[in-house]
């Protein structure tokens, strides 16, 4: 009878582990879409050069720890010479169908950011915990899908698979020293088979080198490795039929076993993931975010940000018109990871402590034993204003900043004091009371004609401002619609940037009666 064999599906892509270790690939673009790909690229070993006039912070601070070679100009064509593999990513799709085309010329591997007909291979979304690597490819039809997949394998792969991994390897190596004939490899392959498919990947985490001594024996003597009692602070191990099961173990401290990199303790980290874009994330956030084992986000952190994240996210379940029950979701979620010695990163919308509840947070996690870490994030209500061109203060013009709530304790309307001239107003969380809170404002004589601007989503893709007068705004808004998150800003420094009428009338302060600051 003939044999059936499986036909091909076709139109993947070939996946393979390049070893790219001590090769060289040049990248070039200095922005945050070259950051990553150096990200990557360092990852795997390689021997990186960046080629671009400038440098984002990330790439400025890789070349400051002497991680990558930095050629601060345009591409030239000589920079392909001794070139393994070839990334580009800047905005100009000409230059980068020729620097394709040319690396196509000398057979050099391309990848050109977003133009994927130029590109020998894709990258893909990975997870990377030790020598473990998980890749999602959706060929380039869906990668922020490959993002959300790749999350999810990641969060059920059991905990210390990457550690399981290292130890095998171990093992393996040790048994191929004690056993190096070939015509025994299919022994030695049979022997650790056992171990692999059977033994639970926790338990292979909390290998230790006495452990590994221990199976060592086993093997040279010839005995199964389901006989092998090992002791550990784990509850399981194997019966006779290969499948876990209780066992009586020699008691033993958590230090002799567990890893020694590991904490006893989970470290908790409360980090501010700033207005929306992850290129204003901090240094620090950044590395916070990428070295987390969990990260317990906020609703609101826009995409883009959860996208850099390769863990586990988990975001507090809903509870409709009940904050303080998500919020003591995350808290109990908190305690628990901790409790498994995790790296756990609390991710906060803005700064923390901004109306952020960062406050209590530490106190609620210092009183349960653990003294968080806080990383600051760019506030919205500072650097929302600015990144939609709007100064908070300005020599002249305003020299003090306000920022309120519009949604207190109980949902109470913000006290607003009485209007000074040269205050900028901020207003979080008050977009949907507009009207109540303009009229507020007027009960407290700020004048009909002050500017106003609502910003939204400032530092997303898709940020806006509106712009009217205390007693326009509300109007406009009703007209033009609003989308989430926005704030309020009312002062002379709204259009202070915007309009040149306004710059004139206030190039002379005194016509507001306005002093000026230094
Ligand atoms: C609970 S407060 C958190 C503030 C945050 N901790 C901070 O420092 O930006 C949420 C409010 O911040 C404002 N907000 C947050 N992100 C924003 C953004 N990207 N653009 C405009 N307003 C934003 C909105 O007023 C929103 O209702």
């Amino acid at each position: 009878m003939a044999e059936s064999f499986r036909d091909p599906q076709r139109g993947g892509s070939l996946i393979v582990a390049w070893q790219i270790k001590a090769k060289t690939i040049l990248i070039v673009g200095g922005g945050a879409v070259a950051a990553s790909r150096v990200f990557n690229a360092l990852d795997a070993d390689a021997c990186v050069t960046v080629v671009a006039p400038e440098l984002c912070p990330e790439l400025q601070y890789r070349f400051s720890s002497a991680q990558i070679t930095w050629k601060d100009r345009k591409f030239v064509d000589s920079d392909l010479e001794k070139t393994d593999m070839v990334l580009t990513a800047i905005s100009d799709v000409q230059e980068s169908r020729r620097i394709a085309d040319l690396c196509k010329q000398h057979r050099i591997p391309v990848n050109a950011a977003d133009i994927n007909d130029l590109c020998d291979f894709w990258f893909m979304s990975t997870h990377r915990d030790h020598s473990v690597q998980v890749a999602v490819s959706t060929n380039s039809k869906a990668p922020r899908l490959a993002n959300r997949i790749r999350r999810q394998i990641a969060s059920a792969l059991p905990r210390g698979t990457g550690l399981a991994v290292e130890q095998i390897g171990r093992l393996r190596k040790r048994i191929r020293e004690a056993d190096p004939k070939p015509e025994n490899s299919k022994r030695r392959m049979t022997w650790l088979t056992q171990l692999c498919d059977y033994w639970p990947i926790e338990q292979l985490a909390k290998l230790d080198a006495d452990n590994i001594d221990t199976l060592l024996d086993a093997y040279v003597q010839n005995h199964d490795p389901q006989s092998v009692k090992i002791a550990q602070d784990t509850t399981t191990s194997l019966s006779s039929s290969g499948m876990p099961s209780p066992v009586m173990q020699t008691p033993t401290t958590d230090d002799h076993l567990s890893d020694p990199t590991e904490n006893k303790k989970g470290r908790l980290v409360l980090v501010g993931a700033g207005v929306g874009d992850p290129e204003l994330l901090t240094v620090r956030a950044h590395k916070e975010l990428k070295q987390a084992d969990i990260v317990l986000a906020d609703k609101l952190i826009p995409e883009p940000v959860l996208d850099i994240i390769d863990c586990e996210i988990y975001t507090a379940r809903k509870f409709p018109g009940a904050a303080s029950e998500a919020q003591e979701d995350l808290y109990r979620r908190g305690l628990e990871e901790l409790a498994k010695g995790r790296r756990v990163v609390r991710l906060k919308q803005g700064d923390p402590f901004v109306y952020g509840r960062g406050g209590e947070e530490i106190l609620f996690f210092r009183k349960h034993g653990y003294e968080p870490d806080v990383v600051p994030g760019l506030t919205s209500a500072i650097n929302g204003p600015g990144l939609c061109g709007i100064p908070v203060t300005h020599r002249g013009v305003a020299d003090q900043v306000l920022v309120l709530s519009g949604a207190n304790r109980n949902g109470d309307l913000p006290v607003v004091p009485p209007f000074v001239a040269t205050r900028t107003l901020v207003i979080l969380m008050a977009v949907k009371r507009l009207e109540r809170v303009m009229e507020l404002l007027r009960e407290q004589e700020f004048p009909d004609d002050l500017p106003v601007a609502i910003v939204e989503r400032a530092g997303c893709t898709d940020q806006r401002t509106v712009r009217g007068t205390l007693s326009t705004i509300a109007g406009i808004v009703e007209r033009v619609g609003h989308n989430a998150p926005g704030l309020i800003v009312a002062g002379h420094a709204v259009n202070i940037l915007s309009d040149a009428a306004i710059q004139d009338r206030y190039l002379d302060p005194s016509t507001l009666g306005l002093h000026s600051t230094e």
